[in-house]
């Protein structure tokens, strides 16, 4: 893998509910992420936030993302924000394809026209894609590589250096989580997804994308899903909201890519 750095992103959802908490919590995420030159830092807070929180940044190993994007740079959209309004409030990164946006009605097509828009502004996209249930005879792989071929559709090779997908199976995503998967599940889908990218781009391309894990992670099993389930980053909801507890994540990803180079 050519990455030197872990990719940790903290996805903050609708928390928190004022300014003053969200820049309280940023302050200390952004304490322990400065520290730590294994790992590159994501915090994506609601889009209210993004600006003030992009203010606070010093250096690169913290950096601020945002949750979801639209297709078009400006127009008629009430209620969109474009990824030109979010270059420009210095979000270097978003969220695309969450499956709580998905389960809001978003589709493979829109998940699609908003990765090609994010890209064309360079931001780098973190695209989310996993299954809502596994079943024995396999469909789930099915729809998981539907998902990358789709979302990938029109995007050149280049455009692929800014972009690391994350597979996030909603059975282990928030408080209703039946469990987080395992190292094995993570490994298996990695596996999938790098040989979706191989049959589209070339197998140095899939060699070379960074594969995320996100749903359930917390301090106690993010060594396992970095070590053990071969990813190269964590998608981190709840545990990203508790700048403690999301530094320990941060921590255990700087001492496993630090062992990794060190092989
Ligand atoms: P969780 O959320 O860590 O709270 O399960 C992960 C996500 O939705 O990205």
């Amino acid at each position: 893998m050519k990455e030197k750095k872990m990719l940790i992103a903290g996805n903050w959802k609708m928390y928190p509910g004022t300014l003053s908490e969200a820049k309280k919590t940023f302050e200390g995420i952004k304490r322990t992420a400065a520290k730590l030159p294994y790992v590159q830092t994501v915090v994506c807070p609601p889009s209210v936030y993004i600006r003030d929180l992009t203010r606070m940044v010093s250096g690169h190993r913290c950096a601020v993302g945002a949750q979801n994007t639209f297709w078009e740079k400006e127009g008629a959209f009430t209620g969109e924000i474009s990824p030109v309004q979010l270059a420009d409030a210095k979000a270097k990164y978003v969220i695309i394809g969450h499956s709580e946006r998905r389960a809001l009605g978003e589709t493979d097509e829109e998940v699609n026209g908003k990765v090609l828009a994010a890209l064309r502004q360079g931001l780098s996209v973190i695209l989310c894609v996993g299954e809502t249930e596994r079943d024995d005879d396999g469909t789930y792989t099915k729809f998981i590589a539907t998902q990358v071929e789709s979302a990938l559709s029109g995007v050149s090779k280049n455009a692929l250096s800014k972009l690391a997908i994350a597979y996030e199976p909603i059975w282990a995503i928030g408080k209703n989580a039946l469990r987080p998967a395992s190292a094995p599940d993570v490994v298996e889908v990695s596996i999938l997804i790098r040989k979706v990218l191989s049959d589209m781009y070339g197998n140095a391309v899939a060699m070379g994308m960074p594969v995320l894990y996100g749903g359930s992670v917390d301090d106690r099993n993010a060594r396992e899903f970095l070590e053990e389930g071969h990813v190269q980053g964590l998608l981190v909801g709840r545990a990203s909201l508790n700048a403690p507890l999301f530094g320990r994540i941060l921590e255990t990803a700087n001492e496993v890519m630090k062992s990794h180079i060190k092989k």
